[in-house]
């Protein structure tokens, strides 16, 4: 390199401009960039010493399987300069293929033929258009489920601020995918199945009461009650803004609901988009069941017993009910 003609600014570039993201469905791909990649690049997020850096990093939508291939017009000789792809290396799983496409696509595809969604349906449903989305439940138990949850862990740190992986190694994790698992197809109305698409995922811890618990033959039925908190919770930019966060976080409190050892749901660090989509989703639960009629026929103060029986029954805590009940107050018209 000729240092009179040196700038800075010509090998520098911003690690979330220069990193694509692609789902790759089998007619075409989402592309979109990460919202953070401070976690890997730094906190400048800027790589330094290449010229027309290119970073790809695709993951097939069904089995998740990603494909990493780096390329740049000129990168500066004789300088101690960090390698995207070792560094990016060092969070996406060994399945990843490198530079070489036609093996990812062979490789996709071959397993995508075996491809099932690991663990139990726990919820379907329809979009505006009439396409099926399902839901499905599962832990580190599953291999199946590891190895996914592997291929998608990195899009937390890509799309939560502070985001961190998670211990594969402690079974009180439960995991949720969220998969798009029929079509339109474009020239007739009905829904056909293709492959699953890959839309969004959370992950869930459960603090048992009595942690070890199933190391010991325990009888007592309150041994399994425990309580849960939402950890990571990620839809896909592709799919963001139609609903598929509130179906998600839907179905994983009603499933909660239904469950007797299920005692109290918390979230861990929400952000505002979370926190909104969390309190738009409680309001519209507590209105179905009528909590506010209740609520405007009782006597002020309202009793603290009141209040702890209601927080048993909708396993939310105080503060969100309080929370629901303010937001409620603030829509009343004056
Ligand atoms: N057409 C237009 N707008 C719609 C439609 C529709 N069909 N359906 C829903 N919307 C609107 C909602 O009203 C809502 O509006 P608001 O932002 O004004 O409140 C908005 O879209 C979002 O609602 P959903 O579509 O249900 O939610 P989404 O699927 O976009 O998921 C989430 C929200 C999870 C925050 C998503 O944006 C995401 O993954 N972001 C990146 C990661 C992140 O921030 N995760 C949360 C971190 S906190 C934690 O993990 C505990």
């Amino acid at each position: 390199v000729d240092i009179a003609s040196f700038a800075p600014e010509v090998w520098t570039a911003s690690s979330n401009d220069a990193l694509t993201l692609s789902l790759a469905e089998e007619e075409g791909a989402f592309k979109f960039h990460p919202a953070f990649t401070y976690p890997i690049f730094g906190d400048a997020e800027q790589i330094f010493g290449y010229q027309d850096l290119k970073i790809n990093l695709a993951f097939d939508s069904t089995t998740l399987l990603p494909f990493l291939n780096v390329s740049y017009s000129e990168k500066l000789p004789n300088v101690d300069i960090e390698d995207p792809e070792k560094k990016l290396m060092e969070y996406l799983p060994e399945s990843t293929i490198l530079k070489d496409e036609s093996k990812w696509v062979d490789k996709k595809n071959q397993e995508a033929n075996f491809f099932k969604i690991p663990g139990e349906l726990i919820k379907e449903y329809k979009d505006e258009n009439g396409e099926i989305f399902s839901i499905y439940k599962t832990c580190f138990k599953d291999d199946e489920a590891l190895k996914l949850h592997l291929r998608m862990q990195i899009f937390v740190l890509f799309f939560i601020e502070a985001g961190s992986y998670i211990d594969k190694s402690d079974l009180s994790w439960e995991l949720y995918f969220l998969y798009k698992t029929s079509t339109i197809k474009k020239s007739s109305s009905s829904s056909f199945s293709s492959r699953p698409s890959f839309v969004g995922f959370c992950t869930a811890y459960s603090y048992f009461r009595y942690p070890g618990f199933n190391e010991y033959d325990l009888s007592e039925e309150s041994m399994l009650d425990s309580n849960k908190k939402i950890s990571q919770f990620v839809v896909l930019p592709p799919y963001q803004q139609k609903g598929h966060g509130k179906h998600l976080y839907n179905a994983m409190v009603d499933h909660w609901l239904n469950d007797k050892h299920a005692k109290s749901i918390a979230i861990e660090d929400p952000n505002e988009s979370f926190d909104d989509l969390r309190d738009r989703c409680d309001l519209e639960r507590l209105h179905a069941i009528g909590f506010f009629e209740e609520v405007a026929k009782l006597n002020l103060p309202i009793s603290k017993k009141w209040l702890d029986l209601k927080e048993k029954q909708l396993k939310l805590d105080k503060r969100q009910l309080q929370r629901c009940y303010a937001l409620l107050e603030l829509d009343k018209p004056t």
